[in-house]
């Protein structure tokens, strides 16, 4: 297993670009299970990513990269033969075959996110396996949302060993309510309803800027999807897809842990490749705490809070503080002057760095779904372990604020969704180095 091992206090000072966003390009892979060519450019390399391509390929969609003649010029010429530094970005699925449906266990088992699969498989294959997920170290975190909505378009479903299985002679668009704007079960049901027969309404829709991003794409292959980027979607259905290509959104989350990382110790941080506007309220909380920002043309600029203040911060659904940045916005939170507070709304169980910050000198209390940090402290470097994906971000930067050396174990959790950070971080001046382990499966 890999660990970093960092040296905390270093200025970060240059320009970093933000990739492609992760939870944006995983629906859209999965929506090539739909049919019709797909395109898809700006996805990032990394470990989600490609088990959503081990999946499509066991589920009959061929994935070929295309490599850029001149790797510095995104729109440039793209052919099939490797570019000299086997630089990709760039993929076309399509079709090899349609009967494969089932997404086995090992696979779910390492990506929650492979339930994506699930709708596009009900409306084109008529019938879908997957591997129920289970539980995982941040919450419950069940699929009856999405099951129900099958059910009401017309899916038959039963759970057996461990797996649910569906089955329908065929989608119809329906009215559906959603108890909760849950992300990925407004994805799947998006991606159903885009081949089911009639007019399918999704109320209370999650508004996600990737549930957007996806629904572009879905479009730009000849769905008919409209009010997106509302809680009220409707999709008339269409009998099939065409051949389309779509570039993935930047990372939104990506771009908000630069953002702290620059709060912290930035000394005139530029962060490229940034939509703004999907920032809005996490900008906010960190002029709350003294940040100022220069932007400009798809960047953004930030340099070091000299005297942070506390604040509070509650997550919930977009447009409100998102939870994945809960984890990354703790360590400014505990070096601030006076008190702040998280409210964790969207998962019951995501305060798993705490103990591992609070062992660095932080002083968070956690009660139920709430964290009151004291303030105040001076973290100091420490051999902590991540738990999940955005932990381990927050432990990145609690390292690299910590006076002293530390070490983040179990750094696989951040390769799920980080792309190369270590070069990054180092790139603007951190300390950081990748110590390589032994591989995980
Ligand atoms: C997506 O997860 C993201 N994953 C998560 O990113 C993100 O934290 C989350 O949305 C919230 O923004 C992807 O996009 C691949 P939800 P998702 O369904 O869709 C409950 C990361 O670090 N719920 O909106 O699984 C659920 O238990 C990750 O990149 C039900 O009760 O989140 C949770 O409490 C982790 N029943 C809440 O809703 C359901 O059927 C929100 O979950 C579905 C959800």
């Amino acid at each position: 297993m890999d660990r970093f091992h960092i040296v905390g206090g270093s200025p970060l000072r240059g320009e970093v670009i933000i990739s492609g966003s992760k939870n944006s390009a995983l629906p859209i892979l999965f929506s090539s299970l739909l049919g019709g060519g797909l395109e898809i450019a700006n996805v990032p390399s990394l470990r989600d990513i490609r088990t959503a391509f081990s999946l499509l390929s066991q589920l009959g969609i061929r994935a070929e990269p295309l490599f850029s003649e001149n790797p510095e010029e995104k729109n440039g010429r793209w052919s099939s033969s490797p570019s000299k530094d086997g630089w990709v970005e760039r993929y076309r699925l399509s079709e090899d075959s349609i009967s494969a449906h089932e997404a086995p266990y090992d696979l779910v088992r390492t990506m929650r996110a492979s339930i994506l699969c699930l709708g596009p498989l009900l409306a084109r294959r008529k019938r879908a396996r997957v591997s129920l997920p289970g539980g995982c170290l941040i919450g419950a975190r069940p699929v009856d949302i999405h099951l129900n909505a099958f059910v009401r378009m017309g899916a038959k479903i039963s759970i057996d060993h461990g797996y649910i299985d569906a089955h329908t002679s065929g989608l119809t668009g329906c009215d559906i309510h959603l108890p909760y704007p849950t992300v990925t079960g407004t994805e799947n049901i998006l991606m159903a309803a885009t081949l089911a027969r009639g007019v399918t309404r999704i109320f209370n829709a999650a508004q996600e800027p990737e549930v957007n991003d996806l629904a572009i794409s879905l479009n730009a292959r000849g769905a008919h999807i409209e009010g997106i980027g509302t809680s009220s979607l409707k999709i008339s259905g269409v009998d099939s897809l065409v051949d389309g290509s779509h570039t993935v959104m930047s990372d939104r989350i990506e771009a908000g842990t630069f953002l702290v990382a620059g709060a912290l110790l930035g000394d005139f941080l530029t962060i490229r490749n940034v939509d703004v506007s999907c920032l809005e309220t996490l900008l906010g909380t960190l002029r709350d705490m003294g940040a100022n920002f220069e932007e400009k043309d798809g960047s953004i600029s930030i340099s070091r809070i000299l005297k942070p203040r506390g604040t509070s911060a509650r997550t919930e659904p977009y447009p409100g503080f998102p939870t994945d940045m809960q984890a990354q916005i703790l360590p400014l939170m505990a070096i601030a002057e006076g008190p702040s507070t998280v409210v964790e709304t969207v998962f019951e169980n995501r305060f798993t760095h705490v103990m591992e910050m609070n062992r660095m000198g932080a002083n968070i209390d956690i009660h139920g779904s709430r964290a009151f940090v004291r303030g105040g402290a001076g973290l100091e470097g420490a051999s902590v372990m991540a738990s999940d994906l955005r932990a381990s971000a927050g432990l990145v930067l609690a390292a690299l604020i910590a006076k002293g050396e530390s070490e983040i174990q179990r750094v696989y959790h951040i390769d799920r969704g980080y792309e190369k950070i270590e070069t990054k971080l180092e790139s603007i001046g951190a300390r950081i180095k990748r110590v390589r382990g032994e591989e995980i499966s």
